[in-house]
């Protein structure tokens, strides 16, 4: 009898990529990431691995978040949201930048390193500087037993499993979802009497499915990659919390199609982006129901009258941007700061299907490595 399956494939579980088949665990990644830590529909949220860092999440008055990539991008979201649901001023930094830098680290500042491999070589040396300038230490990696980890003592780990694709997929979304168990998390340290409402709770709970209901429209991504494939460029626009999946977006297409990709605020698009603007080069825009959906609109008829093609990425149920755009992608409803995990998924998939039709090796793009242990 023929042997159909070899061990390369059963590796990749029938997928024809590692990258493919990491987009699609991600359901099964969120439900592992909150294995028991989401308890009842008011919480509590239970992070082990921050236990004995109380006192010290308590007496934060500001945090620092270091990376690099794709788990940078995963920080911004973790500002914006750290920001709206617990009101901590929280930055930002590329390890690489913080690093070389005098940074100014006051008494109760926790810095967050987050990355998935948890070897990153610049965010392991941001770390120790910061250390040595006394701020106190926790990380969001996957691997268990990382240096990152290891340096940082304590943290959040994703338990998604191996991540084996060179561009970033789970990680990303798992990140976001460890952001929200942790903002959850001090919400309720820091008011005793508080009782997380229901809703936030279902929010992440009811994730998983709703990330099943786009990965089972992959198709419609597909018929999109056809039509700009042979593109050289490609713009990725969103505000709020959006903004830093457009850049993701952009970064998943330059890692494995090698088209060159921009992501932006779409707001700063007028202050150079708008002069590329031409019939050829796909604009996508990330344009959910947020606080933000009525001004991005406005920028998606300042590209259209200028003749560009139009991507939306839009919330369930939208058709007023259907008249508006030349191709619509539609995600489910979910709270607004999860919307990134939600509005990432089809550019993940938009960025696979465009680079294996331009016959690029998606799971070993060139002059990229899984993760860069050299500075
Ligand atoms: C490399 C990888 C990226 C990743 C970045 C940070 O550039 O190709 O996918 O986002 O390193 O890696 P880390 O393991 O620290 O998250």
């Amino acid at each position: 009898e023929e042997v159909l399956w070899n061990i390369d494939m059963i590796e990749k579980g029938g997928y024809k990529h590692f990258m493919l088949k990491e987009i699609h665990e991600q359901p099964q990644a969120l439900l592992n990431l909150m294995r028991g830590r989401v308890d009842g529909n008011h919480g509590p949220i239970k992070l082990g691995g921050l236990i004995n860092r109380e006192k010290e999440l308590l007496e934060a008055k500001r945090i620092i978040i270091i990376a690099c990539g794709t788990s940078w991008h995963a920080g911004l979201v973790g500002e914006y949201m750290l920001e709206e649901l617990v009101r901590l001023p929280v930055e930002v930094e590329y390890a690489s930048e913080f690093r070389y830098r005098n940074p100014i680290i006051e008494k109760n500042t926790i810095v967050i390193a987050i990355s998935q491999s948890g070897e990153t070589a610049d965010t392991l040396a941001a770390m120790r500087q910061a250390k040595g300038k006394g701020a106190a230490m926790l990380s969001i990696c996957n691997v268990v037993g990382s240096s990152i980890a290891r340096e940082a003592g304590s943290g959040i780990y994703l338990h998604i499993g191996p991540e084996i694709g060179v561009a970033s997929t789970k990680a990303f979304t798992a990140q976001i979802a460890a952001f929200y168990l942790f903002s959850l998390y001090l919400l309720l340290l820091k008011n005793k009497d508080y009782a997380i409402p229901p809703e936030m709770i279902s929010a992440i709970r009811t994730i998983p499915d709703k990330i099943q209901t786009i990965l089972d429209r992959e198709k419609e991504i597909g018929e999109i990659a056809k039509i700009y494939k042979d593109t050289n460029h490609a713009l990725y626009l969103g505000r709020g919390f959006n903004y830093p999946v457009a850049l993701e977006g952009a970064l998943k297409l330059k890692e494995i199609s090698y088209i060159h990709a921009e992501g932006y605020p779409a707001a700063e698009m007028k202050h150079g982006p708008i002069a590329l603007i031409d019939k050829n080069m796909p604009v996508i825009f990330i344009a959910t129901k947020d606080s933000t959906y009525g001004k991005i609109l406005n920028n998606i008829e300042e590209v259209k009258s200028r003749g560009g093609k139009v991507i939306a990425i839009a919330t369930e149920g939208d058709r007023k941007i259907t008249e508006k755009v030349d191709h619509v992608f539609h995600i489910p409803e979910t709270s607004g700061v999860l919307i990134p995990i939600l509005s990432v998924i089809p550019l993940q998939l938009l960025a696979y299907h465009m680079a294996v039709l331009r016959g690029c090796d998606v799971d070993k793009p060139r002059n990229l490595a899984k993760s860069v242990t050299v500075e």
